[in-house]
């Protein structure tokens, strides 16, 4: 297994290309699945999970290609409608397999996630939107079973605006005859791309943006050459490491999806410009303690909370970040505190203390976002820090030492 070996406090500069956004693909490639045609993805990750999701395309019967970040995906030999707990258990994404071969074969088996490191992490909204279509949904040995040939729309309204099982959902509804209503819909700019991709596959959606999404059925798709938008997690990671340590900057950055980070790191000290596709950050003078609640787009995401630990912990005073859409995502805070970070746990809520400077330890990664704020925390802290455990990492970052070495940190790869 590979650690990463991390000797901080290295200043950073320079300019940093942020990636084709992990969140946004996912969803992108499955929905190739609704067409017997070739469809191409530019601005491709290559990470685990983009290979775990081709791995599994290919399962059902998928031709695809992979080169220099372009996915040309073959749905005309799609021929085996099941998702194997295999994958669907080293990924939960795999799960968005469900709607598109629901919504063209009239039959899908997939199996059911599980738990995973953060918590229980249910998958029943899924279930309802696809069995308000009008699908026979059952549960056989691990594996959900849903069929019904002839889906037809409906008035769907999720308790919470859940991002996958809206995109599960749209990609079945926009098959079904007539109209299907989603109320409390995702709005993420992830939920946003792949609706524009559907709609430039033929699809009849409207309400982008908002929190109701209105689908007309239509008979068929076709297949579309899409760009993948950015990686608004992965750009706000450098976004903290630059305002802890330097002066960088990020291109093919969507500065318009990171608004709330933005605000929140001008509260925190940092001082940035943005202009389309860029933005440059500049290290704090002074850093301030800022609070935090995570909360559904354009909402601080949940996948940066962890990184905003780790940047809290340099502060010296002190901050509360509370997360509401995973109440049990803090694997991270034990493997913080053996950085010498102070962070206590009540419920939902962190309380830290601002430390003003963390040591180098030995850590371990628990996930993806956890490992990237222990990376984090090992470039701002004295000494030497090993993050082990590291194929999280790779699962929704990619090259993520290569690009903080060539901004000038010292951190490298090592095999244990
Ligand atoms: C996606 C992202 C993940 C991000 C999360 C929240 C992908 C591949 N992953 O995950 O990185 O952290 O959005 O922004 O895009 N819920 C239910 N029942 C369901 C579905 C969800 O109760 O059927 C709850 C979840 O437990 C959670 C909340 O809804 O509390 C949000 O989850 P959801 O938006 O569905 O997250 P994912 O799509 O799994």
């Amino acid at each position: 297994m590979d650690k990463l070996v991390i000797h901080g406090k290295k200043p950073l500069k320079g300019t940093v290309e942020i990636s084709g956004a992990k969140n946004a693909v996912l969803p992108m490639m499955t929905a190739a699945l609704l067409t017997d045609g070739i469809t191409i993805i530019n601005k491709v990750p290559d990470l685990r999970d983009t290979r775990t999701m081709i791995r599994l395309l290919e399962i059902v019967g998928a031709g695809v290609e992979f080169e220099n970040g372009t996915l040309k995906i073959d749905g005309s030999t799609v021929n085996k409608l099941e998702a194997p707990y295999d994958l669907v258990k080293t990924m939960r994404a795999s799960f968005y397999v469900m709607g598109p071969l629901l919504g063209r074969f009239g039959e899908v088996k997939v199996s059911l996630p599980g738990g995973c490191a953060w918590g229980p992490r249910p998958v029943d909204f899924h279930l309802m939107g696809m069995e308000k279509l009008g699908a026979n949904v059952t549960l056989e040995q691990g594996y959900i079973l849903a069929q019904g040939s002839s889906l037809k729309g409906a008035h769907i309204c999720f308790d919470f605006p859940s991002v996958g099982a809206t995109g599960n959902v749209v990609m079945a509804a926009v098959l079904a005859k007539g109209t299907t209503v989603i109320e409390h819909a995702a709005k993420e700019p992830d939920i946003v791309q792949l609706c524009e991709m559907l709609n430039k596959m033929g699809a009849k959606i409207s309400g982008l943006n908002t929190s109701t999404l209105t689908i007309n059925g239509v008979d068929e798709l076709n297949p579309v050459e899409m760009t993948v938008i950015p990686d608004r997690i992965e750009a706000g990671t450098f976004l903290m490491a630059g305002a802890a340590l330097g002066d960088i900057t990020l291109n093919h950055a969507e500065p318009d999806h990171l608004k709330t980070v933005l605000d929140k790191l001008e509260e925190f000290g940092a001082h940035y410009t943005t202009e389309p596709g860029k933005i440059n950050i500049k290290k704090a003078d002074k850093v301030n303690a800022v609070d935090v609640t995570t909360e559904v787009y354009p909402g601080f995401p949940t996948d940066l909370q962890a990184q905003w630990m780790a940047l809290m912990s340099i502060t010296d005073g002190q901050s509360i970040v509370t997360d509401t859409v995973y109440h049990d995502r803090f694997t991270h805070i034990p493997e913080l505190n053996r950085l010498g970070a102070n962070i206590f746990l009540h419920d939902n809520v962190a309380t830290i203390q601002g430390t003003k400077s963390l040591k180098g330890a030995q850590v371990m990664s628990t996930d993806i976002r956890a490992s990237a704020s222990l990376i984090l925390a090992g470039l701002m802290a004295e000494g030497q820090t090993d993050v082990s455990r590291i194929y999280h990492i790779d699962r929704g970052y990619e090259k993520i030492e290569e690009k903080f070495s060539s901004l000038g940190a010292e951190i490298y790869r090592v095999s244990e």
